[in-house]
């Protein structure tokens, strides 16, 4: 939509401002600047309309006070997330992913006798991550894919995202960096979209979460590799340190996180051993 449009509708005073940057960053870990109240405007400037209420004051004691405040939150993050992702997205991380990274795991794996794979994209926004991973699997397991046990869980805070996601139809654009044998394998054609196959569809475990949520990222355990590309990005350094740590905690020993290719632990952790791939770097978990 565009975003001056609604921001000329109501004006969020900086006192405003405040409380409602501060409840998201609690909530989520996502981070408005003092650069980014226009943004912030016009994107609750949808809120407001859809809640018919007159400020954003009245919004803020809505998601703090009212008895819906839960269901309006998820709406809420609907609102301030930013969802762009592509299949293929990355191409020498995903090259990585699949020359060295699951190769390294599988012969791993073999060696221990054990044949299960977990993998994670945390933050997958509308599907197009954990399904080109799925895909890369399908492709390096190749005919020995029915005698591993595969999982990717694929979550995110946005449930509008997690709906495209299930629905799993996509157009042109989110395929623009799909090499056209892949297109033709994993894809059907279903009038101007495609629909990815079920047999990648079915790799796939869509859930609701919020990396913020301590408790539930606990529970996360036994990873092999996690995508957690291009979120942590609208986090800032504390909600960053806190994250990392605990997706470190999720990876097995072996295991590899990769985070968006313009993000880096800098400063943020120091838990990792930095790996160098053609084009790509990759945080191991030794
Ligand atoms: C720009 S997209 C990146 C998608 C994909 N990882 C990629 O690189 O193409 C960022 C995603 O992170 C999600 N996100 C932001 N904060 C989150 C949080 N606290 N918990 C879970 N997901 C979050 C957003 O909803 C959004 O879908």
């Amino acid at each position: 939509m565009d975003e001056s449009l609604s921001s000329s509708c109501h004006k969020m005073t900086d006192e405003t401002f405040i409380l409602l940057r501060d409840f998201i960053y609690e909530q989520s870990g996502i981070y408005f600047g003092d650069n980014k109240k226009g943004q912030l405007e016009a994107r609750l400037g949808l809120r407001l309309r859809a809640n018919n209420l007159a400020d954003y004051d009245k919004y803020y004691y809505l998601l703090k006070y009212d008895p819906n405040a839960a269901r309006e939150l998820r709406s809420l993050f609907d609102s301030v997330t930013t969802n762009e992702t592509s299949f293929f997205r990355s191409p020498p991380q995903i090259q990585a992913f699949q020359d060295k990274v699951m190769p390294e795991v599988i012969s791993r794996k073999e060696k221990q006798s054990e044949k299960q794979i977990r993998l994670w994209s945390a933050g997958c926004s509308t599907g197009e991550e954990p399904y080109t991973m799925g895909i890369v699997l399908r492709q390096v397991l190749n005919d020995k894919g029915t005698s591993w046990d595969v999982k990717i869980v694929a979550s995110d805070i946005s449930e509008k995202a997690l709906r495209s996601a299930k629905a799993a139809v996509y157009s042109d654009y989110s395929l623009r960096s799909v090499p056209p044998e892949i297109k033709r394998e994993f894809f059907l054609s279903e009038g101007n979209a495609y629909r990815i196959i079920e047999e990648v569809r079915n790799l796939v475990d869509l859930q609701y979460l919020n990396l913020n949520d301590t408790r539930r990222i606990q529970i996360m355990k036994g990873f092999d590799v996690i995508f957690c590309r291009n979120v942590l990005i609208y986090f800032d350094d504390e909600a960053k340190k806190r994250f990392v740590s605990q997706l470190y905690d999720c990876l097995n020993h072996g295991g590899y996180l990769f985070i968006g290719h313009s993000e880096s632990l800098h400063n943020i952790s120091r838990a990792f051993k930095l790996v160098h791939f053609p084009g790509a770097l990759g945080y191991k978990k030794e």
